[in-house]
């Protein structure tokens, strides 16, 4: 990827620049706004097997999230509540693409079949979400947020939703953007009263060794700044912009993305069915926020697992402080919690995920596996077996079910790489 020059970054710019945009008001993969979203779409065709209900809650900064609630008929949720929290460009959906029937069953439906009160989470702006009190798509501040809103704000919400309504400790399972917002909140001390174990899948918190080119070569690139400063607020793959952005980065990179825009992007995923990509290319990718993306892009740069830097000025009024607070990983609470990242996974890549691990304080679970990348945590084939019976055993008990995890006893004594 590298070896751009500064003539070729200059043509991208006056690219974008003399890019015609369509006029505002694409609303390409907005809001269902239907009550039952997702449990129609997905679960409904299996009602004799699952029940599905649709809840909602509402952020302190007025975003409305949707978050659903599958059990099994024949196991009602007796194991306790827990609940799923989707990475970046993906929405709560991305845990039930695949059907209950299937080898390749989604790992929603293994939860529950397993007896877990499963509830799966949407992040604002996703599809199965529902809007904001007072903003609409077309306000520049409905996008004007990143992953610090969703570690101070959608987690929170979500989770108290939960625990209101069942009145139990929660599990948790994070993939990729839904680690990072679990790691950020959990090392400011929120939501340790109601969480119960948590497990982390992909897990990011540093990632200035991604090598996957849709954030690598952006951030290398600046192109999150110019992006910004061209003013699309909503990032989508879907839009004309998006597709444009997209585009760009695989010309620049020399990458073949029309051959195999998934690998490109997420790694030799090891499980992953490429015939069923057209089914999932419906629902995925969903939007977020170019913010969140400059911010990822921040961190890439600047090496650090921080919150968002607006420049000195800013900076200092927000946090007193003319850099950035670093989120503190030794303050993660780290006795009921797992790690579990893939050998080939681009954006938790392995020397992100080793100094993850040596930050945070002793006591914590992993689990290697070396054929994953980014996508087998979610839609690998079988995934039951390749890595959901692990992570139920270490919610229930692992000592009795005969699964090794690798257990971080000492922080600075492990170099626990395989
Ligand atoms: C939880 O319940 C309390 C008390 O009824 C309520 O004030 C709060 O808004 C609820 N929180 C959520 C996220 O539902
Ligand atoms: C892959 O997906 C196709 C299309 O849904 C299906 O027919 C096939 O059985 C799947 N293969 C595996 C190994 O699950």
């Amino acid at each position: 990827m590298g070896g751009w020059t500064l003539m070729e970054m200059w043509k991208i710019l006056f690219g974008l620049l003399f890019t015609r945009w369509p006029s505002c008001g694409i609303r390409m993969d907005t809001n269902t706004g239907a009550p039952d979203g997702l449990c129609s779409t997905f679960v409904e065709p299996y009602y004799s097997k699952y029940d599905c209900h649709e809840y909602s809650t509402v952020t302190p900064d007025g975003f409305r999230l949707g978050l659903q609630r599958i059990n099994s008929r024949s196991d009602s949720g007796q194991k306790g509540p827990l609940l799923l929290n989707h990475g970046v460009l993906n929405g709560g959906d991305a845990w039930v693409l695949n059907s209950p029937d299937e080898f390749d069953v989604s790992p929603a439906f293994v939860l529950a079949d397993a007896g877990y009160d499963v509830w799966i989470g949407n992040a604002r702006t996703t599809r199965y979400s529902y809007g904001h009190e007072k903003l609409t798509e077309e306000d520049e501040a409905y996008w004007d947020w990143s992953f610090d809103e969703l570690a101070a704000f959608d987690l929170p919400s979500m989770m108290y939703l939960v625990h209101n309504v069942t009145n139990k400790k929660i599990h948790y399972i994070g993939h990729s953007q839904g680690t990072q917002s679990a790691l950020a909140a959990l090392s400011e001390g929120k939501l340790i009263d109601i969480v119960n174990k948590v497990a982390l899948l992909a897990p990011v918190a540093y990632d200035s060794h991604i090598w996957t080119p849709l954030l690598a070569g952006a951030a290398v690139l600046h192109l999150d700044q110019l992006v910004k400063m061209l003013g699309f607020n909503k990032f989508s793959t879907k839009t004309p912009q998006g597709k444009q952005y997209v585009d760009l980065i695989c010309q620049e990179g020399n990458l073949d993305c029309d051959k195999d825009y998934v690998t490109a992007f997420t790694g030799t995923n090891c499980c992953f069915n490429y015939s069923k990509f057209p089914f999932y290319d419906q629902y995925e990718t969903q939007s977020t926020s170019t913010k969140n993306l400059v911010h990822l892009a921040q961190l890439y740069r600047a090496d650090k697992f921080q919150k968002y830097d607006y420049g000195a000025a800013e900076n200092n009024q927000r946090y007193n402080s003319i850099y950035p607070p670093a989120y503190d990983l030794s303050k993660v609470p780290t006795q009921n919690l797992l790690l579990v990242y893939g050998g080939l996974d681009p954006l938790a890549d392995l020397v992100d995920v080793q100094r993850l691990k040596n930050e945070l304080s002793p006591g914590y679970k992993y689990l290697f596996k070396p054929n994953f990348a980014h996508l087998d945590f979610i839609v690998a084939n079988n995934c039951k077996q390749q890595l959901y019976d692990e992570v139920m055993a270490f919610f229930e008990d692992e000592q009795n079910m005969g699964i090794t995890f690798f257990e971080n006893l000492a922080s600075n004594g492990d170099t626990g790489m395989q």
